[in-house]
């Protein structure tokens, strides 16, 4: 079978569901890949390295997110993540052949390059694909069973992703996330790290990240990073988030 086939046929079965029992568990401990292959726990296609398309305007988050804010963002911001990500997997030949995601779990033993952007380009892809236009509310099922299994309520989800919003320290992200055990996590990380990183200290597969480097919500908020965190809400893409987390549990 050629690595394509080989490739194909492995997301094939981990999307399906096929291999991944008890797989996750293994998240923070497997750290060697062959080639083109996803880390052991994290059943989703590879993230391209180049921007996919943002899939709505950039006026389509009004008002929780102004236009120029998304323009400039996706633009400039995001633009030179995956500028520099491409410069660095060119450059550093232990990543040759390796996903994305493959070289974020061990990114340890890769260049402050490689950590800043190749977390800055995987963090921003997920980014745009976690909001949406309108306001969507989590359905009834899975996902939302196991939100207020964990944390409560959803009252209680939303003031605990708030609270780890407010309380990272300068530039950073909030995430929840899938941990080893399959569990939900409210965590942050700082800078562009995020817990697929074998430097982080939480560690798992993020289901949502909320941005909140200034560079996100300065033009519209300015200081109020609270009342950006609170109206963030409001922007969820519920449904995407659902199956990305069914794909993973
Ligand atoms: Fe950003």
């Amino acid at each position: 079978m050629s690595i394509r086939s080989s490739r194909r046929k492995f997301l094939q079965t981990t999307l399906t569901g096929g291999v991944i029992a008890g797989a996750i568990s293994a998240v923070p401990a497997l750290q060697s890949f062959r080639t083109n292959e996803q880390p052991a726990g994290y059943p989703l296609p590879p993230t391209p390295l180049d921007q996919t398309p943002l899939p709505y305007g950039y006026a389509a988050l009004e008002p929780s997110i102004d236009a120029k804010t998304m323009e400039i963002h996706y633009t400039k911001h995001a633009a030179a993540y995956s500028k520099a990500v491409k410069e660095a997997v060119e450059a550093e030949s232990a990543a040759k052949g390796l996903t994305l995601e493959a070289i974020l779990a061990k990114v340890s033993g890769f260049t402050p390059k490689m950590r800043n952007n190749g977390g800055g380009h995987y963090n921003h892809e997920l980014f745009w694909k976690v909001m949406g236009p309108g306001t969507s509310q989590l359905a009834a099922g899975k996902l939302r069973n196991a939100v207020e299994g964990s944390f409560g309520s959803m009252d209680q989800f939303k003031s605990k992703l708030s609270e780890a919003a407010m309380t990272r320290f300068g530039s950073g992200w909030a995430w929840l996330y899938v941990d080893g055990d399959k569990k939900l996590q409210i965590g942050s990380t700082p800078n562009q790290d995020n817990p697929l990183m074998d430097v982080s200290t939480i560690k798992g597969v993020p289901l949502l990240g909320i941005d909140v480097w200034e560079h996100a919500y300065y033009l519209k908020y300015q200081n109020k990073r609270a009342d950006y965190v609170t109206s963030w809400f409001n922007i969820i893409n519920w449904d995407f988030v659902q199956k990305r987390y069914d794909a993973l549990v």
